[in-house]
């Protein structure tokens, strides 16, 4: 089963509406705006699934993913299972993965795109696991990689990236200095941008999440709760539930209840006011280093998609981010912190909203990857 989808595919910028052959090496427009995804997937159908692949390719019909070099790319993504914690709640072990987190899906198939098109050597920066994830494909993929993180990045997910042989730069400030950073790089050397937020494809393989979802459970559950920093899984998430509405899977969306740092809120500042802009704050150090996003890139089009379906955004209680920790471990389950702080704000929600029916809560990062 080979794949020409990507003939279908083009970028358009969100700003100017330009529209740009996928195989650009330019990680944004010339006016500054950032590349969308033009492509329309097949009709969503179980029978379309690779079942001879046991990774996320076996989604591949619904990517607009150039040739096979997902073969020699992929380390087995993938295919987390979903385990019931109580009746009504049910926990995705997306730590699971080859790298330990969540971003190996939208690594896998970034990295795929970029070997497709002849990149040899790339810089990203990231709060430490989507940099694990470049690293670790990059490897298998003969991709030269140089990873930027904030200082107070956990030691853990910077030892790892440099097995990796990745390049480690450890930028002094927060997660958004980082990131100017390494745009700053990527201005200077000419360097092939591999960003989670900005590529495009990234959320190709982020989708899998829920392709993965209904193919496991037979249906789509009435809650998902989804951290929401840069969004690179909010947004998969989202491309994937409506493709199942236009696919007929789904007649009605879930509830999606998305989580922030209650210490860096910019997204949940901005629907109380329902602003269609982010709104401006001073993020305040949190122990969810991975939602610690001040400034998200794609934030008008998360802020899209959350009015679209009445989306609720919430915060996590950072008093009680340990405490979350410490009761998943005693039932087995050990987590970063980001992924307690997703499960302190759902233990915050069904005790001050309502109970929840048929919750999903996604186990993002491992616990070994935490200080
Ligand atoms: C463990 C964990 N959970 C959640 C997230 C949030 O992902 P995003 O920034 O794409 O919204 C991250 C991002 O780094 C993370 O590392
Ligand atoms: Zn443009």
């Amino acid at each position: 089963m080979e794949n020409r989808n990507d003939a279908l595919a083009a970028f358009r910028c969100s700003k100017c509406s330009k529209t740009e052959d996928t195989n650009t090496q330019d990680a944004t427009c010339s006016c500054g705006g950032l590349w969308m995804l033009d492509y329309c997937p097949p009709r969503f159908s179980l029978d379309l699934v690779d079942k001879s692949a046991w990774n996320i390719f076996r989604y591949r019909a619904f990517m607009p993913l150039e040739g096979a070099s997902w073969q020699e790319i992929s380390l087995g993504e993938g295919m987390t299972p979903i385990v019931s914690l109580e009746k009504n709640l049910h926990l995705k072990m997306d730590y699971f993965m080859p790298t330990l987190s969540f971003k190996d899906r939208g690594a896998a198939v970034m990295m795929a795109h970029i070997k497709n098109i002849g990149v040899t050597s790339v810089v990203q920066d990231s709060s430490g696991n989507a940099g694990n994830s470049v690293a670790a494909y990059g490897a298998k993929a003969g991709i030269d990689s140089e990873i930027f993180v904030p200082e107070g990045t956990s030691s853990k997910k910077i030892n790892m990236i440099q097995s990796h042989g990745a390049r480690i730069n450890i930028v002094p400030g927060s997660r958004d200095d980082c990131a100017k950073a390494c745009r700053e790089t990527v201005k200077k050397d000419g360097k092939y941008y591999a960003s989670h937020v900005y590529n495009p494809f990234f959320y190709e393989g982020t989708k899998t999440y829920l392709y993965e979802t209904y193919e496991q459970l037979g249906r789509i559950p009435s809650e998902i709760f989804i951290p929401l920093g840069n969004g690179t899984l909010f947004i998969g998430i989202m491309k994937a539930l409506e493709e199942f509405l236009e696919s007929g899977i789904i007649q009605e969306m879930p509830s999606i209840i998305a989580v922030q740092s209650e210490n860096c809120a910019p997204i949940y500042e901005a629907t109380k006011a329902r602003e269609k802009k982010i709104a401006s704050i001073t993020p305040v150090p949190t122990l969810a280093e991975g939602i610690a996003v001040g400034v998200p890139m794609r934030g008008e089009e998360i802020l899209e998609y959350i009015y679209r379906h009445h989306i609720e955004v919430i915060t996590a209680p950072e008093n009680r981010i340990l405490e979350a920790r410490a009761s998943l471990a005693t039932k087995g389950i050990y987590v970063e912190h980001t992924t307690a702080a997703t499960y302190a704000a759902y233990l915050k929600y069904i005790a001050t909203s309502r109970p929840l029916k048929d919750c999903l809560l996604p186990m993002c990062g491992a616990g070994l990857k935490s200080d």
